[in-house]
């Protein structure tokens, strides 16, 4: 479904299920401009009418225990970035934990809102945002880019919208197949950083460290000349220097 104007993808598929209706697995929701679109970690989302992609995907992964559910946040990402490998021939990367990255700067986010049911994830609210033919961004959105910054030319909306949703959905069989680790180990092929000695942040405090994996639970793991450490995602900083 197209919308021309809405609040934010995630909300308007959220509401929905909250309605009587039945809504079906796979259902894609696009709106072409979005006033109050959501980031990670209370950040807003930042994307000019008509010249994006802001979609929300509702996914069932009832068959994924709580604990597991980083595999749907790896098998959505390299559904994302393989698509957008294949549209551009660019080595589009994913920076940990769901940023879709060209060299360091960000072409698009996702932000997955699931809803619980005992101990299974009875729907996932699958929110992406892509920059595509935005080239003038806000001075308050940190380092963008665009699928236009990258081959200097427009790109149909919903061509890339299908063919980011055919990747996602081959990723999503694979997970439902049981293949975690043919998922983990495309997640960390095509991660921002990997095995890199690198500059990064935490309680304040500047060190030098290498990401080294992903735990099971989607923990980034860096290893510093003392030590080897785990973070969650409000423990760490990137530092571009
Ligand atoms: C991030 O990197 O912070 C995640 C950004 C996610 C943005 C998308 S746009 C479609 C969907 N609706 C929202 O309000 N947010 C997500």
């Amino acid at each position: 479904m197209v919308l021309k104007e809405a609040d934010s993808t995630n909300n308007y598929l959220k509401e929905l299920l909250s309605n009587t209706k039945p809504v079906a697995d796979g259902t894609v929701i696009m709106a072409e401009s979005q006033y109050a679109g959501r980031g990670q970690q209370q950040n807003k989302w930042h994307s000019a009418p008509g010249m994006n992609l802001t979609f929300s995907l509702l996914l069932r992964p009832s068959f994924l225990p709580l604990g597991q559910q980083f595999y749907l946040t790896q098998a959505v990402s390299i559904g994302v970035v393989s698509a957008l490998r294949q549209a551009t021939s660019e080595n589009v990367q994913v920076k940990w934990p769901n940023d879709i990255y060209f060299g360091d700067k960000k072409l698009g986010g996702i932000l997955i809102e699931n809803i619980v049911q005992g101990s299974n994830i009875k729907h996932s609210i699958v929110g992406i945002g892509l920059n595509v033919n935005q080239t003038d961004f806000p001075p308050e959105v940190p380092n963008p880019t665009s699928v236009k910054q990258i081959l200097h030319s427009d790109h149909d909306l919903h061509q890339l919208l299908s063919q980011i949703c055919a990747h996602i959905e081959a990723w999503y069989l694979k997970l439902k197949a049981g293949k975690w680790d043919e998922i983990r180990q495309a997640y960390l092929n095509n991660l921002y950083w990997l095995n890199q000695e690198r500059e990064f942040s935490s309680d304040g405090v500047d060190f030098t460290g290498t990401i080294t994996g992903i735990t099971e639970h989607g923990f980034l793991v860096v290893r510093t000349e003392s030590e080897e450490k785990e973070f969650n995602l409000k423990q760490i900083q990137f530092l571009n220097k």
